[in-house]
C-alpha cells in the first residue's frame, strides 16, 4: 500500500472523505453499543506537540486505545529536535519504530518535510495554515444534525486563520458556500481563495455573511503564537463577535460551531456558545470518532 499522509483536506478525495464520516458515524455507534472493535492492535502512533492542545491530544491518544493500538506523546524539548536534529533524520528514525505520526506545530512546512522522506502516514494535528481534523468533527457533527451539506451556506465570522483555510478546503471537497465575514488585512490564503473561486466570498460585514446561513463558525481572534497580538487583535475584530443578532440573520435552524477553547464575550457570545443552536460539545467529541475513522483509513486502507 502506497502510504499516504493527511496534511490538509485535499489530500483525500471528495469520495474518500465522505465514506470516512460514514465509517465515524459507525465507530461512534459501536462504541455507544459498547462493541469492541480493535483492528490497530500493536500499532503505534507518535504525537509530536510543539504548541498546547486538549482536545487533539486526548482524541488521538484516547482513539488509539478503544483500537487496540497505542499513543506515544513526544514534546520538541524533550526530543532532540529541540537541539536541533533535522527534522527529515527525526522523520526517517521515526517511520522505522513506529505506525503513524502526528504532528503539531507552527510551520507547516514542517510538516511537508516530514511527510517527504516518512515511510508512515503522517497527519496534522493543526499547523498555521491547517487544521483538516477538526473539519473532518465539523462535517460529521453537520452530517448528523442535519443531513448533507452539499448545496449549503456556511459563514465564516472572524480571523482569516488556519481553521478558516480549512473551511475553504472544505466549501470545495464537501460542496458548500463559504461567506467569510474577516476585518481587511486578517484574510484567509490568497491561493485558496482563488482555487475555490465563486464557492467562497470574502464579504467583510459579518451580519451580510450569515444572512440565511445554515452553519455559523467563529474561532479565537489570536492562534496560538499570536498572543503578543492580542490587544492589537482585540481591536481590529471588535465588530466580529458572533451575537444573537447574527444568529437571528441565519437561518431559522442555523447550527453553531467553534472548534474551542473558546473565549465567551470576545468572538462569542455567551448566550449563543451555550445556547440551543450550538453543537460545540458534539463538535468536539467528533474528534475522537472521525480520527478513529482517519487512522483506519491511513493504516489499514479503506473500509
Ligand atoms: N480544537 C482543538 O484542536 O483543540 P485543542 O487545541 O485542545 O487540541
Ligand atoms: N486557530 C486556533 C485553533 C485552535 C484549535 C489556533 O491555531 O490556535
Amino acid at each position: 500500500m502506497t502510504v499516504r499522509h493527511f496534511l490538509t483536506l485535499q489530500d483525500l478525495t471528495s469520495d474518500e472523505l465522505h465514506a470516512l464520516l460514514r465509517r465515524a458515524i459507525e465507530l461512534k455507534r459501536m462504541r455507544t453499543e459498547g462493541i469492541l472493535h480493535e483492528p490497530l492492535r500493536g500499532r503505534v502512533l507518535a504525537m509530536i506537540f510543539e504548541k498546547a492542545s486538549t482536545r487533539t491530544r486526548v482524541s488521538f491518544e484516547a482513539g488509539m486505545a478503544q483500537l487496540g493500538g497505542s499513543a506515544m506523546f513526544l514534546s520538541p524539548g524533550d526530543t532532540q529536535l529541540e537541539r536541533g536534529e533535522p527534522i527529515e533524520d527525526t522523520a526517517r528514525v521515526l517511520s522505522r519504530m513506529v505506525d503513524a505520526v502526528m504532528i503539531r506545530t507552527f510551520g507547516h512546512d514542517v510538516l511537508e518535510r516530514f511527510a517527504a522522506v516518512s515511510d508512515v502516514p503522517i497527519i496534522n494535528g493543526l499547523s498555521d495554515r491547517h487544521h483538516p481534523c477538526q473539519l473532518l468533527a465539523d462535517m460529521q457533527t453537520y452530517l448528523e444534525h442535519r443531513g448533507s451539506i452539499q448545496g449549503r451556506t456556511v459563514a465564516w465570522i472572524g480571523d482569516g486563520n488556519n481553521m478558516c483555510n480549512s473551511y475553504i478546503d472544505a466549501a470545495m471537497q464537501f460542496d458548500f458556500q463559504l461567506r467569510i465575514a474577516c476585518p481587511p488585512g486578517f484574510l484567509p490564503e490568497q491561493t485558496l481563495l482563488q482555487q475555490a473561486g465563486d464557492r467562497v466570498q470574502v464579504i467583510h460585514d459579518p451580519l451580510a455573511a450569515a444572512q440565511g446561513a445554515d452553519l455559523v463558525v467563529t474561532d479565537v481572534w489570536a492562534s496560538m503564537g499570536q498572543e503578543d497580538e492580542q490587544a492589537r487583535r482585540r481591536e481590529a475584530f471588535r465588530d466580529y463577535c458572533v451575537t444573537a443578532e447574527i444568529m437571528a440573520a441565519a437561518a431559522p435552524d442555523a447550527l453553531f460551531m467553534h472548534c474551542l477553547p473558546a473565549h465567551r464575550g470576545e468572538e462569542v457570545a455567551a448566550e449563543v456558545i451555550d445556547g440551543p443552536q450550538s453543537v460545540v460539545w458534539d463538535e468536539a467529541e467528533n474528534r475522537l470518532h472521525a480520527q478513529k475513522a482517519l487512522l483506519e483509513f491511513l493504516l489499514l486502507g479503506p473500509t
